[in-house]
């Protein structure tokens, strides 16, 4: 049996562009579901010039007719969850169980996680650079079988003496660790019991909802967030998140066997960013650098961080392709790249003397590794009103096809603004679905 199902991952390290795809596809998804991350993330959509940023709701809430899954995978900040549906109902978007389910099964980010995420990061001597969500020690709990579940908040006798227990143990790692004052285990209950009343009628049985729907030939889209370079296995650990924010993460994150996973869409801006820590070969440490900083509006959708900018990366965009199998790109922000003179490729690194076309796991070695680019003549015309791939300037189009020849994989779509409109949709299985 065929599926119908498809997947969106950044190719990089987060902040590829992944919402406005999302809400693409999402007009053609019946079923769009949320498998890994948290609050981190920051999904950036455009409707009509109005902007919308959604960090816990998937991007296809936007849609009429569309129901949104926050799957097992995600860690749940309740404050923050109830915080964006207010915000999208005074927005005119009313969310409710018939476009929002949450999976029982979902973590929940406590407040001790976040206290403890910002204050690790403080007093780190080497910092990863956190969202301080407190995504990192809400997952670290999860593995350490020390979780609270959403089913676990309407069970009030087991949630009040297990989080009494928890909260005795936070509190020794707050004072001993960081000299901070500890939290009230009963306070902490009786608020997080209202916050469960107001999310009730959302919960369900996710993992159930999701196979139903696939198996009922429902068109189901996976959005990812992060990126697969912030993946805690294939990323560059240890300065990544810690979910697996690649297709790898959809069985366990959704519930969902990998044979029913079907397409994979792999999104990447023309261009690379990084937020927070940890190597970037590509980086452009300079003028240039910030240029495409402020062309771009590189600064986080979550924390407001300025993005480091750099050139797009072959080495690292291949080991994506490998890891998520990809089957089409979205290239997004090419417009941001209009004015350069000339534009870089890194087609390899080079270590130590050595060439190499793989990225080293040792993030010492990563960090010693230099580009090896190929220099692309720049277009220096506006992009932004093509339609059509051959509407774009040749040398664009040539660009684009060195990505593409590079990596084995075709350009489906290619983003040249923020708004809905500005897409280009080529003659492929997931353009037509965009397109229908
Ligand atoms: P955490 O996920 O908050 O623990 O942060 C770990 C690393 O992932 C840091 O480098 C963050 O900047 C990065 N990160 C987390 N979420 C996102 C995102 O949505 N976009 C880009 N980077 C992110």
């Amino acid at each position: 049996m065929r599926f119908r199902t498809t997947c969106v991952v950044g190719v990089q390290w987060g902040d590829e562009g992944k919402g406005k795809i999302v809400d693409l596809l999402s007009r053609e998804a019946d079923v769009v579901v949320r498998f890994q991350g948290g609050g981190n993330a920051g999904h950036t959509v455009v409707r009509d010039g109005e902007k919308f940023v959604l960090h816990l709701i998937p991007s296809g809430v936007l849609h009429r007719g569309t129901t949104c899954v926050i799957g097992n995978g995600v860690v749940i900040d309740l404050v923050q969850l109830l915080e964006e549906i207010r915000d999208l109902g005074r927005r005119g978007i009313r969310v409710g169980s018939r476009n929002l389910l949450v999976s029982e099964r979902a973590h929940v980010v406590m407040p001790y996680h976040k206290q403890l995420d910002a204050l690790s990061e403080k007093a780190a001597a080497s910092k990863i650079g956190t969202t301080q969500r407190g995504i990192g020690p809400c997952y670290a709990d999860k593995a350490a079988r020390k979780g609270i579940r959403v089913a676990d908040l309407y069970n009030p006798t087991f949630f009040k003496n297990r989080l009494g227990a928890l909260v005795e143990e936070k509190n020794k790692v707050l004072g001993a660790l960081y000299g901070a004052p500890g939290l009230d285990a009963d306070s902490i209950w009786m608020e997080y019991r209202r916050y469960a009343e107001q999310i009730e009628s959302l919960v369900a049985d996710t993992t159930c909802y999701v196979n139903e729907a696939i198996d009922g030939g429902k068109r189901v889209l996976f959005e990812g967030a992060q990126g697969s370079l912030l993946d805690i296995d294939f990323g560059t650990y240890p300065y990544v998140t810690s979910s697996n924010s690649d297709a790898c993460g959809i069985s366990a994150g959704a519930g969902v066997p990998p044979k029913k996973v079907g397409r994979i869409v792999g999104v990447a801006k023309a261009y690379c960013t990084r937020v927070g820590e940890g190597p970037f070969p590509t980086e452009l440490n300079d003028e240039l650098g910030k240029r495409i900083r402020e062309i771009g509006h590189e600064y986080g959708a979550t924390t407001g961080r300025p993005r480091r900018c750099g050139w797009f990366d072959l080495v690292a965009s291949r080991h994506a392709v490998m890891i998520n199998g990809i089957d089409e790109l979205a290239i997004t922000k090419l417009d941001v790249l209009d004015q350069l003179d000339e534009i870089k490729i890194g087609v390899a690194y080079e270590l130590d003397g050595r060439r190499i076309d793989r990225i080293p796991v040792d993030v010492d070695a990563l960090a010693r590794c230099r580009p090896v680019y190929e220099t692309f003549p720049g277009w220096k015309k506006d992009t932004s009103k093509a339609r059509r791939f051959d509407a774009l300037p040749k040398a664009a189009q040539r660009y684009l096809r060195a990505i593409e020849g590079a990596l084995g994989v075709r350009v489906a779509m290619v983003s040249v603004g923020t708004d809905r409109m500005k897409t280009i949709l080529r003659r492929t299985r997931i353009a037509r679905i965009a397109a229908d």
